[in-house]
């Protein structure tokens, strides 16, 4: 019996190393200590054996058992471990790997040159406001002296949504939506969307511009020359030659041109090689702006006394200056959302 005793649990042992997993262990629990395993078969046996000595082989039996039992449970903790590491290992993240490197986004360049304008008046003193891109006739062009069926409404492509609304071909309306509803001293500015039907490597259906006015009491052309003349060294540089050439705006009277001197050929219509300059087409010249003194019969739709008040306005369209600023020579690049080129900004 003893011999038995010692060879069940010397087999046992000796299995017990090459134990590899759980399963494995609980098929080894199952042959020597389950209920009908062979250790469990010798307890059972002992009533076979002469009552004397049983309590010496069964002192046995319970010796080996426990040790069994003590193994078993070594050896399970071993497993347990050994497993969860292996889980850990194969869904664990490589902290030695290189990083994913997070994109940074970065603001539109035209987004980026109008908030460049839009700080400059800030600075200056300027407020902000806006209008809808959606307008009526009326003060698309009506109440800034354009009447209907007159000659100057050609200077607009217009896009017609009905008979008299439209989309807003420059931000002119908004000096009116503003002198409306506030009495001078006014100094604004309203960046926003046109819309023109017109569409070529220069000119785009939508693009942005910032209008800008200031009414009060004694607001002369030299006031509107000092802030324009500011402005644009600002943008361009303080070396930069402008000038104001006169032009025609229905809503303003005298109204002007504004050039700055040409970014490409520094002003001499040429290049350091000899060539043309196809920027400023030879003139020097690149024109920025419009602008002038509010036309009284503007006032007079406001209800505001043109003796007693005077103003200039002004407007600019964003995607040019960008392209001058930049050197980009087609406006449509702004609008395709191509990284390639949205990244160099
Ligand atoms: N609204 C004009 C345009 O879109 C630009 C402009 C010219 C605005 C003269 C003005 C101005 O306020 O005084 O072409």
């Amino acid at each position: 019996m003893v011999e038995r005793i010692k060879a069940v649990e010397d087999e046992a042992i000796s299995r017990l190393n090459e134990i590899k997993n759980l399963q494995e262990l609980e098929a080894w629990r199952i042959r020597y200590l389950g209920k009908k395993g062979l250790l469990t078969e010798l307890v059972k046996n002992l009533k076979n054996i002469p009552t004397e000595d049983r309590p010496h082989f069964g002192k046995n039996l319970n010796i080996t058992k426990n040790k069994l039992e003590n193994i078993i449970k070594e050896k399970r903790v071993t497993l347990e471990s050994a497993d969860k590491e292996k889980k850990i290992k194969s869904s664990a993240v490589d902290i030695t790997m290189p990083g994913k490197g997070i994109k940074r986004g970065k603001l539109h360049p035209i987004t980026q040159v109008m908030n460049e304008v839009v700080d400059i008046f800030l600075r200056l003193g300027f407020s902000i406001a806006d209008g809808p891109d959606i307008e009526t006739d009326y003060y698309n062009f009506e109440a800034l002296n354009i009447p209907k069926h007159h000659a100057s409404r050609d200077m607009w492509s217009t896009l017609y949504i009905e008979k008299d609304t439209l989309l807003r071909t420059h931000t002119s309306p908004v000096q009116i939506r503003v002198m409306e509803k506030k009495k001078p001293p006014l100094a604004i500015i309203a960046p926003g969307k046109v819309y023109r039907r017109d569409a070529d490597v220069t000119h785009s259906t939508v693009f942005h511009q910032v209008e800008g006015f200031m009414v009060d009491k004694n607001i002369t052309f030299a006031d509107l020359k000092g802030t324009l003349t500011a402005l644009l060294h600002a943008i361009f540089g303080k070396a930069k030659r402008v000038r104001f050439r006169p032009s025609y705006f229905p809503f303003t009277e005298p109204s002007a041109e504004v050039d700055v001197e040409c970014v490409n050929c520094g002003g001499k219509g040429k290049l350091s090689n000899g060539e043309s300059c196809r920027v400023c087409k030879e003139t020097g010249w690149l024109e920025i702006l419009g602008c002038g003194m509010i036309d009284p019969n503007v006032f007079k739709n406001l209800k505001y006394d043109p003796d007693k008040y005077s103003g200039y306005a002004f407007g600019m369209g964003i995607e040019r200056i960008a392209m001058l600023k930049f050197g980009i020579s087609d406006i449509r690049l702004f609008f395709e959302n191509d990284l390639r080129f949205l990244k160099q900004f």
